[in-house]
């Protein structure tokens, strides 16, 4: 069979890097969490002074984007690659709520969507590739063999945040990521620049009523029609 690149798109929390990681082991493909990388820009903001709870210095943030490094490094212990920022890991780093409450913001910022754009670009050059975010399959990889658009109750998705953040020992409560997890998908479904909507030709999983296998059984029998 031969290598196709898969676009997996949707709302956040809805089990989008789940799948995505098991495809690209299952695969042999490569998986790239794009989320990851708007988050470690968002973080270096919060470093840099850029953002805060009142206020946001764009024009700081788009001035120091050449001075902002992004690469993934495979972690074979975990099985899949961490986010560095200019050589560091940041992986627990933008994990947080904190980084969650700012991260819609600088995803709206154009200049920040062209870097990493064409970065993730670059690495598909080489198709054999799963990539997970909201412009996968609209902007990124508009020629993508499979296209997924995932979906699930706010609900579903905020509980599933909420004990993704618990077991990290996070200190929140579920009412805080749900107003996030919602607040993210308003912003993110109504930005002028590359706005979440399911790509032309994409397929739509609503997984709120499946078990993982299942879902991941579907996709496959999806891969295996077009690899
Ligand atoms: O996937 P994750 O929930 O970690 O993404 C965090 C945020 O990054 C999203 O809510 C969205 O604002 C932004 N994002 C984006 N485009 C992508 C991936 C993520 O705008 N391709």
């Amino acid at each position: 069979s031969k290598k196709i690149t898969i676009a997996i798109d949707g709302f956040s929390s809805t089990g989008k890097s789940t799948l995505a990681k098991q495809l690209a082991k299952h695969l042999g493909y490569v998986y790239v969490d794009s989320g990851a990388m708007y988050r470690a820009v968002t973080y270096f903001a919060m470093q840099n002074g850029c953002i805060g709870a009142e206020f946001f210095d764009k024009e700081t943030l788009i001035n120091s984007l050449p001075f902002i490094k992004l690469h993934f490094e495979f972690n074979t212990d975990l099985g899949f690659a961490e986010m560095y920022l200019n050589g560091v890991n940041v992986e627990k780093e933008i994990r947080t709520i904190e980084v969650s409450s700012f991260v819609s913001k600088v995803a709206e910022v154009s200049e920040v969507r062209a870097k990493l754009v064409e970065q993730q670009q670059s690495m598909g050059k080489k198709k054999g590739i799963v990539m997970d975010g909201r412009d996968i399959g609209t902007v990124v990889f508009p020629e993508a063999e499979l296209k997924i658009f995932m979906t699930a109750s706010p609900e579903t998705r905020a509980r599933r945040r909420y004990d993704e953040l618990q077991a990290k020992g996070e200190n929140v409560t579920f009412e805080a990521v749900l107003k996030n997890v919602e607040e993210r998908d308003h912003i993110d479904t109504h930005r002028d620049d590359s706005p979440l909507v399911k790509a032309v030709g994409a397929i739509e999983i609503d997984n709120s009523a499946l078990t993982r296998e299942e879902q991941f059984e579907e996709v496959l029998s999806l891969v295996s029609k077009v690899s």
